[in-house]
C-alpha cells in the first residue's frame, strides 16, 4: 500500500484543483472519486435506468470500466474507452449525481475500486468519504470548505468552460441541494473525519491552498 492523502469536502471547495496540483508537486497519482460517481450517473441516464432501481444501477456500476488519463496537462475521464470528461460535468448529471451516489451498492463498488487503486501507488484521492470510509487510516486527511457563494462563483467558470451559462443563484441552489443529500445519506455521508485538518478556502488563493497542504505533508514526512 502506498502513501494516501485524502482530501474531502463539498463541491466548489477548491479540492479538485488543489488535489491535482498537490499530486503534481509530490509526484503522486491523482484520483477524482466525484468523477467516478458522475460517470455512473451518466451511464444510468444514457441507459434510461429508473433512478429508483438501485439493483440495476449497482449492477451497472460494477461492470463499467472507468479510467483516468492525463492528456497534456488536462485530466480526462474515460468510460469504456470513451472520453466522457465534458459529459460528466453538465448540469443534468450534476442534478442526478447525489441520488445515484446515495445508493449503498454503488458506494460499495466504488470504494472497492478506489482501494484497489492505492495498492501499488502513492495517491492523492479527493471526494466526500475518503478520510471517513474509503481510507480511514490515510496518512493525511484534509477537509476543505468555503462559503457557499464563493463555491458557486468557482462553479460558474467550470460550467462556462463546457458552454453552459448558469446564474449564481441557480448554482447556489444546486450546491445546497447536493450538500443536503450528500451529508444526510445513510451510507458514508459527506462529513469531516475527526482527525482531518480543516482548510477554509473562502479567502485563500489557489496557491495558498496548495502551499498549506504541501507544507503540512512535507513537514510531517521529513
Ligand atoms: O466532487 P464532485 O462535485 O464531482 O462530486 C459529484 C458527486 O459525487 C457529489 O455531489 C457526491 C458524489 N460523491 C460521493 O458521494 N462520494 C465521493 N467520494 C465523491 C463524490
Amino acid at each position: 500500500m502506498g502513501m494516501i492523502i485524502a482530501i474531502d469536502g463539498p463541491a466548489g471547495s477548491g479540492k479538485s484543483s488543489t488535489a491535482k496540483e498537490v499530486a503534481r508537486q509530490l509526484n503522486f497519482t491523482y484520483v477524482d472519486t466525484g468523477a467516478m460517481y458522475r460517470t455512473v450517473t451518466l451511464a444510468t441516464l444514457q441507459r434510461n435506468i429508473d433512478i429508483e432501481n438501485e439493483e440495476a444501477i449497482t449492477r451497472l456500476a460494477r461492470k463499467l470500466d472507468i479510467r483516468f488519463r492525463w492528456i497534456d496537462t488536462i485530466h480526462h475521464t474515460f468510460l469504456d474507452n470513451e472520453d466522457v470528461s465534458d459529459a460528466i460535468r453538465t448540469s443534468t448529471v450534476a442534478a442526478m449525481v447525489s441520488p445515484v451516489s446515495a445508493i449503498p451498492g454503488v458506494r460499495v463498488v466504488m470504494a472497492e475500486q478506489q482501494r484497489a487503486m492505492a495498492e501499488n501507488d502513492n495517491i492523492v484521492m479527493e471526494g466526500r468519504d475518503i478520510g471517513t470510509n474509503v481510507f480511514p487510516n490515510a496518512d493525511f486527511k484534509f477537509y476543505m470548505d468555503a462559503d457557499i457563494y464563493v463555491r458557486a462563483k468557482r462553479r460558474i467558470n467550470d460550467y462556462r468552460k463546457i458552454g453552459q451559462s448558469l446564474t449564481i443563484d441557480e448554482i447556489v441552489k444546486e450546491l445546497e441541494k447536493r450538500d443536503k443529500i450528500d451529508s444526510s445519506r445513510s451510507h458514508s455521508p459527506l462529513k469531516k473525519a475527526e482527525d482531518a485538518i480543516v482548510i477554509d478556502t473562502s479567502t485563500l488563493s489557489f496557491q495558498e491552498q496548495v502551499d498549506q497542504i504541501v507544507s503540512i505533508i512535507r513537514k510531517k514526512s521529513d
